[in-house]
């Protein structure tokens, strides 16, 4: 294939890009500081007024007593479970076999922590109450990621993330949400951020992701878990002399996004029908339960590829800049809905899925009877 008509390129040549809020650019970060005052004082090693205040506003809206900004969300969630390894005395923690922390993160947990993951439920589910009541292993804590993104953005039903909280804080097992997409799945749990972090001792929430900022995360809960969680932070060399760029976007673009949450939701439903009526097509889920979902396609990458390019080159819609094998004869790619799906024109839109389904078609038809 010539160098020019990878997917990658086509995508990038698109006027229209379905996924997220547009382009990652510098833009992003000078938007979110044209209105901050230029004599404004920087924030010191965590400290000053401007980062105080906006880890209390946080820690007010997650429904927790105290708040830190940190960095990443790596970073905060392995300082969390390093905590409450450190408070039990069991170097033991249970998460997802997908899990942020099992399959992104170098085995940070395992080689700065010691700490020993043990995986639950199976890889293409979510984890069940009965999964967490049959560990036969001590653990520290749980980590719970809503939704499992991995698996397309799964989210178990409310009743049993009651269940699950309630066992653990039965047993005395900590229970910390993986909620780097925590805000946009309150349209579908029909629940305050709050309502669902009272279910666990310690939340992580992300900014980047539906809320579009630069990058950063916030830990919450009780006082005495942040305070050592900034002990934590200053070991990791997670206190930036300056944090405001990340913190300042992350606060710009949490008020601009936070209301959008429901309409991004709506309107995964709507993308995701789309696709669900193309041939050897599916979404995982099948219906969204927030603003992201998986795109598996029942065709070989070779055949894909050009069926893809052609629909860009056609329509200027670029749908995906990636195709991922999942074996021979399937593909997937995530997708998540911000501010740029809005912006489609639809009739173009329209058109794309018009010729993905015909050209898919075409496949079909070329699948020898035996
Ligand atoms: C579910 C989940 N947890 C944790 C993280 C880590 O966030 P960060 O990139 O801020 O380290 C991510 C990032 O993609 C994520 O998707």
């Amino acid at each position: 294939m010539n160098e020019n008509k990878t997917l990658l390129n086509a995508f990038k040549q698109t006027a229209y890009q379905a996924g997220g809020h547009g382009k990652r650019n510098a833009g992003i970060l000078k938007q979110a500081l044209s209105e901050v005052d230029a004599q404004a004082e920087s924030d010191m090693y965590g400290s000053g007024k401007s980062i105080e205040d906006f880890q209390e506003k946080m820690a007010k809206y997650l429904g927790k007593e105290s708040a830190v900004f940190f960095p990443s969300g790596t970073m905060a969630q392995q300082i969390a479970l390093r905590i409450w390894c450190d408070k039990k005395g069991i170097k033991k923690v249970a998460y997802h076999p997908l899990s942020h922390l099992e399959i992104h993160e170098e085995d940070g947990l395992k080689e700065l922590h010691g700490i020993q993951p043990i995986l639950l439920a199976d890889k293409d589910r979510l984890i069940s109450l009965e999964d967490v009541v049959s560990l036969n292993e001590d653990i520290a804590c749980l980590l719970l990621e809503l939704p499992q993104r991995e698996i397309g953005g799964q989210l178990p039903d409310y009743k049993t993330l009651e269940a699950i909280s309630a066992y653990c804080r039965d047993k005395g097992i900590k229970l910390q949400l993986d909620g780097a997409r925590l805000f946009e799945i309150l349209p579908y749990y029909k629940k305050t951020a709050a309502e669902i972090c009272e279910l666990f001792d310690s939340v992580y929430v992300s900014f980047y992701k539906g809320i579009g900022g630069v990058a950063g995360a916030i830990l919450a809960g009780g006082k005495e878990f942040t305070e050592e969680s900034k002990i934590w932070k200053r070991r990791h060399g997670g206190d930036l002399i300056s944090l405001y760029p990340y913190f300042i976007s992350s606060d710009y673009y949490f008020e601009k996004r936070i209301h959008k949450m429901e309409q991004y939701y709506q309107e995964a439903k709507e993308f995701a029908a789309l696709f669900n009526g193309c041939e050897f097509t599916s979404t995982k889920p099948l219906e969204p339960v927030s603003n992201m979902f998986h795109v598996h396609i029942a065709q070989p990458k070779k055949k894909l590829e050009p069926i893809f390019i052609e629909t860009y080159e056609e329509t200027g819609i670029g749908l995906t800049s990636y195709l991922k094998e999942l074996n021979e004869n399937e593909c997937y790619f995530e997708l998540s809905v911000g501010d740029a799906y809005a912006d489609l024109p639809k009739d173009e839109l329209g058109k794309a899925f018009q010729l993905l389904d015909t050209r898919l078609k075409e496949l079909k038809e070329e699948i020898p009877l035996t």
